[in-house]
């Protein structure tokens, strides 16, 4: 989390790095600030909040063509003005941006920096005094930045600026993702391309323990030991109307409505020539040879993970075991003898992943990453990488991402069922079409959602959400998306388990979502609803067109069994909005998270 942003060129930095610092406020948005190369040395300006905040007290007069900047996510001291990031060095002379965290902070200042006051709660502040400290030392200030470096364990994106050297910006990547875009006369640094296509669309790639000298008309790239790297620039696919609202009044609606044509989109990426769904034959082939899947995720994209474990072992007839990536590293099962990862991230950036991904490498076994972003830290440790092909996803609730990685696993698990040999006994491609106009039925009927949600949620303090087989995990996910972004207390419940404890619970009016798309256990599940409302809950019945009921709140459009999550996760995510929207909540940007959560 936190993103950094740092412009050093000929044009005002200060509008470009507050412009770049909104595009990344997704990565957190607790405080912000910015620091200044002028006339009469680096002013920093920084403030507790949103950028908006920001903006308002930066000082206009203050002339720059060379600065750095951050939004935060805290995690070393509360979000206020003065753990807002930039840090400036003892005597004012380095001011640095962070987006990591130190692991050995402490054990650092008590070493080195036993005489210096410390003004600020965080970790990064050590460093940027570490580096003054070994300049005071001697030291030139690349080689006291570096050295700073070799002593540090833990993540970082860095940017540092010396009062002393106004050309100069010096940047660190270890961990957390960090770029460099480059310009005619300018040269940018940004933790997402999307920042500063403001500016360019030519980026390079860092990669862990590289420092980079950027002027503006010249890059160096480094390692620590000092040995200079050469690597070209790519350009960033993406547009500008990619990451806008447009005429949206919030970007989880856009992409909540963005969701049939990431549908379509998936399937012409995924189809050959002759329009059969395909995977490249070298993933293909490294799956095949494998006893068992271990699919490896975080919140939503876990969820999406459950819904490939059935793909998996009903299509192809593979074991799958689904692990939250947090605990996996710290607690791992005994694993089978061929087994093959799948890291599902829509960043691509989860700390909690990435610190398995690197165990699972270590151990030698092959890894595919599913992921939104192409050139993520996750895909680029990989072996092999499916791309989820749904634009950027900008609200921090994840919706598209969602839709796009239960599609994605749908086509992998089916590819690998043909090559198999199993007995299929449907078309993917053509169910996943029907899937596509289905979604877009639901959200071109959205304001039932938002009914729905006044008549269930408007007063609420709690809600559950059950469903039983494939339709529990959509359970799991509605009841995060609820949660997450109108903070209402919700949980989801396989239907069976609700009389084993939760059901004390339920009160009169307690709002009880029941997903019924599986016809085996329809009627089960139909049983639990009885169970709740005849204690009083209100239920609100999302069945599936073919196995609906008199009185059912919303029946579904029908669609393949096995792809019902596409379809059911649709009214939850629109319902979620609604309520959050009815509370007056941040739909956007709830309290306490950010998108991208790069720190364990
Ligand atoms: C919830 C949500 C999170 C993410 C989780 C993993 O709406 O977005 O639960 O799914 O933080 O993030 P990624 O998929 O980027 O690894």
């Amino acid at each position: 989390m936190c993103g950094i942003v740092g412009y050093n060129g000929l044009l005002d930095a200060k509008e470009i790095l507050l412009k770049g610092l909104e595009k990344l406020e997704y990565r957190g948005y607790d405080s912000a600030g910015i620091g200044l190369c002028t006339e009469d040395g680096v002013a920093v300006f920084k403030e507790k909040g949103r950028i908006a905040d920001l903006r308002s007290i930066v000082d206009e007069e203050a002339a720059a063509t060379m600065g750095i900047g951050h939004t935060r996510w805290a995690t070393h001291g509360v979000p206020n003005q003065l753990n807002a990031h930039p840090h400036q060095s003892a005597s004012g002379r380095f001011t640095l941006v962070h987006n990591g965290v130190l692991e050995n902070y402490h054990h650092l200042q008590d070493e080195y920096l036993s005489g210096v006051q410390l003004k600020s709660d965080t970790d990064t502040e050590v460093l940027v005094q570490l580096v003054e400290k070994f300049v005071e030392d001697g030291m030139a200030t690349e080689e006291a930045f570096c050295h700073t470096l070799t002593l540090v364990h833990g993540s970082y994106a860095l940017a540092l600026l010396d009062a002393e050297e106004c050309d100069t910006i010096y940047v660190a990547k270890n961990k957390s993702p960090l770029l460099v875009g480059v310009g005619e006369g300018f040269n940018v640094v940004a933790s997402d391309a999307m920042a500063m296509l403001q500016v360019t669309d030519q980026f390079i790639e860092l990669h862990d323990e590289e420092v980079v000298i950027v002027r503006k008309d010249s890059i160096v790239i480094k390692k620590l030991d000092g040995t200079v790297v050469e690597r070209a620039p790519y350009t960033a696919e993406l547009d500008m109307s990619d990451i806008e609202k447009g005429t949206y009044p919030h970007y989880m609606l856009k992409e909540i409505d963005e969701q049939p044509g990431v549908v379509r989109k998936i399937v012409q990426n995924y189809e050959d020539e002759e329009g059969n769904l395909v995977i490249p034959s070298d993933i293909a082939n490294a799956l095949h040879d494998a006893d068992r899947l271990y699919i490896i995720a975080a919140g939503t994209s876990y969820h999406a993970g459950l819904v490939g474990k059935q793909y998996f072992e009903k299509m192809a007839g593979i074991p799958v075991e689904v692990h939250i990536s947090s605990e996996f590293g710290y607690n791992m099962p005994l694993l089978s003898e061929k087994p093959f990862f799948i890291f599902i991230s829509q960043s691509g950036e989860t700390a909690d992943s990435r610190q398995v991904l690197v165990k699972i490498k270590e151990l030698g076994h092959p890894i595919l990453t599913v992921t939104n972003v192409p050139g993520s830290t996750l895909s680029r440790e990989a072996d092999y990488t499916l791309l989820l092909h749904a634009g950027p996803e900008i609200a921090v609730a994840s919706t598209k991402a969602y839709v796009a990685q239960v599609a994605v696993l749908a086509i992998v698990a089916y590819v690998e069922a043909q090559a198999k040999g199993k007995a299929l006994d449907f078309d993917l491609k053509a169910e996943l079409g029907i899937v596509a106009n289905n979604i877009q039925t639901i959200v071109d009927h959205k304001e039932d959602m938002e009914h729905v949600a006044a008549d269930f949620l408007e007063t609420t303090r709690n809600a559950f959400f059950i469903g039983r087989s494939i339709d529990f995990y959509l359970s799991l996910e509605g009841a995060l998306k609820l949660k997450e972004i109108s903070y209402i207390q919700a949980e989801g419940f396989a239907g069976g388990e609700l009389k084993h404890g939760t059901i004390a619970l339920i009160e009169d009016g307690t709002p009880v979502f029941a997903l019924i798309t599986q016809k085996e256990v329809s009627l089960n599940l139909r049983g639990n609803v009885k169970e709740v409302t005849t204690r009083g809950a209100n239920a609100c019945i999302i069945s599936m067109e073919g196995m609906e009921e008199p009185g059912d709140t919303i029946v579904l459009p029908p669609v393949h069994p096995l792809l019902t999550p596409l379809v059911s996760v649709v009214p939850l995510q629109l319902i979620s909005y609604y309520a959050s929207l009815a509370r007056g909540c941040d739909v956007d940007k709830p309290r306490n998270l950010a998108k991208s959560v790069t720190v364990e």
